[in-house]
């Protein structure tokens, strides 16, 4: 069965480890006939919520009218949503945080987006797999209250500079998730 996936992901570096891990996972998951629609949200102008909770009073989920508008119809078809992004921090970078943030208007807004099915995909340079709780918890636990079924992480330690991906199996990993939606 054809399945609309939405892929948000959260680098500024297009050629950068997380970058190739998506490029490997859109690449797998259209060749299973897979409709992607993706948003580099690094390049794009979304900011934080404001809540005004006016969501979707405007005729848009969010009366802010930034790019997160743009997102919002894509993330609303989507059978699946698949996060990708380095550890910033010990946590999520602010850019796809705005994204994430604002999902806080499709509820809000009293819009269904109970079932679906969601993934992660991110990497950090210490070798220490717990460096990915502060990315790893807010998702799943998103995912938990919007009821969306995790399906799949994959989560790389190890890769500081754009490139290191591929001393790893992280591309590899990445391709094999398409298989887990
Ligand atoms: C602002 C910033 C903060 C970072 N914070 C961490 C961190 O807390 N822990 C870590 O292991 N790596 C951290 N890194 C390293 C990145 O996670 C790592 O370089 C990753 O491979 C970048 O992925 P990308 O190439 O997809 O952008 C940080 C990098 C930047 C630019």
């Amino acid at each position: 069965m054809s399945k609309k996936i939405v892929v948000i992901t959260g680098s500024p570096r297009k050629k950068g480890n997380s970058f190739a891990m998506t490029d490997a996972f859109v690449k797998a998951a259209e060749a299973k006939g897979y409709e992607i629609s993706r948003f580099d949200a690094a390049m794009m102008n979304v900011g934080g919520c404001h809540a005004c909770e006016t969501c979707f009073k405007t005729g848009k989920a969010c009366s802010y009218d930034d790019d997160f508008n743009i997102i919002a119809p894509d993330i609303l078809k989507a059978d699946a949503v698949v996060f990708t992004m380095p550890v910033y921090w010990y946590s999520i970078p602010a850019q796809i945080k705005g994204v994430i943030d604002r999902i806080y208007s499709l509820v809000v807004g009293g819009k269904d987006i109970s079932g679906k099915e969601c993934a992660l995909i991110a990497c950090c340079e210490e070798k220490d797999i717990t460096v990915f709780d502060g990315v790893r918890i807010p998702i799943e636990r998103t995912a938990a209250l919007n009821k969306w079924k995790m399906v799949g992480e994959v989560l790389i330690t190890g890769v500081l500079n754009a490139g290191d991906i591929n001393n790893t199996d992280g591309c590899k990993q990445a391709a094999a998730l398409a298989d887990k939606i």
